[in-house]
């Protein structure tokens, strides 16, 4: 029998426990503060901030939302960025990328404060994160250690291969598995685009992130028996249905099922695992929590 990896069951245990450590904040006055950026009016951006917003106020956490025109100049969203920074009822923040061509995403987090910097993205961020010492893991890679952890899935010399290299998800999670540590000690393998015979590579691993973006890219034919697959892609397919749409992940579901041990589903894998990572790193800007 193949574990599905019930990643709303775990987020839910992660947000319990914030619920937790948000009320004995509240017992020495402070409410962790958490701002979302937005500019322009893309909407699926539109959509993933409005889903952050009620995530905090589902556990507790203020929430503050700031629209920014599309045609916004960079500096206007560098003053906004300089409010956040000194406002002390936001503990973090987060400017939703992508970004309308005029800005540079890579300035704007140049600017955050690394304190304030709950998606990990700020070069002493990630520059802290290969060295070993993170302040903010970065919310999606984070997740799924914690999925590792609640299903007790070794990485401990486990041969991990992830398909992906953005700096979001594959980056930031080679380098987690790598570390000397007892959620790392992996041997990683990195592929993207450019990697020949991607079906070797995944064969070869125990354990299989699939984080490209390609709908469906991994099949059952690239994974080993009994290796656990962790899908991180989620897109809109449209259909006859009454949404009108799919989604459906980077791994075709049911040919991998079928050869893994355990396997996250899109929906109700990963996705929920990342949103509970944001309220966390919220609640660790706000009071150094750590579980
Ligand atoms: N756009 C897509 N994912 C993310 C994310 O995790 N953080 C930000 N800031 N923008 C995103």
């Amino acid at each position: 029998m193949t574990t599905i990896i019930d990643g709303n069951a775990v987020a839910s245990e992660i947000r319990d426990d914030l619920e937790g450590a948000i009320e004995t904040l509240a017992d020495h006055g402070v409410t962790p503060g958490l701002a979302t950026v937005l500019v322009g009016d893309d909407p699926a951006s539109q959509t993933y901030v409005n889903m952050k917003q009620r995530d905090c106020e589902e556990v507790g956490i203020n929430g503050i939302h700031v629209d920014i025109a599309g045609d916004a100049s960079p500096e206007e969203l560098y003053d906004t960025i300089e409010d956040l920074n000194a406002d002390s009822d936001v503990h973090g923040y987060l400017v939703q990328d992508p970004v309308p061509e005029q800005i540079d995403y890579r300035e704007v987090l140049r600017r955050i404060d690394p304190h304030k910097d709950v998606d990990g993205f700020h070069p002493e961020n990630v520059g802290r994160l290969v060295a070993g010492n993170a302040q903010f893991k970065p919310c999606t890679p984070h997740g799924i250690q914690k999925l590792f952890a609640a299903y007790d899935i070794e990485t401990e010399g486990a041969d991990v291969t992830i398909v992906g290299r953005s700096d979001i998800v594959g980056k930031p999670m080679a380098n987690l598995l790598m570390q000397k540590s007892a959620d790392g000690n992996a041997t990683v393998t990195v592929c993207h685009s450019r990697t020949e015979d991607l079906a070797a590579k995944t064969r070869g691993a125990d354990i299989v992130i699939a984080a490209c973006g390609v709908t469906e890219l991994i099949d059952g034919s690239m994974i080993s028996e009994g290796a656990t697959v962790i899908d991180v892609g989620i897109s809109r397919v449209e259909d006859d249905s009454e949404k009108g749409y799919e989604l459906v992940g980077d791994v075709e579901f049911e040919s991998a099922k079928a050869k893994a041990a355990a396997i996250t589903p899109v929906p109700g894998g990963v996705g929920p695992m990342t949103r509970a990572m944001l309220l966390y790193n919220t609640v660790k800007a706000a009071s150094e929590y750590e579980d």
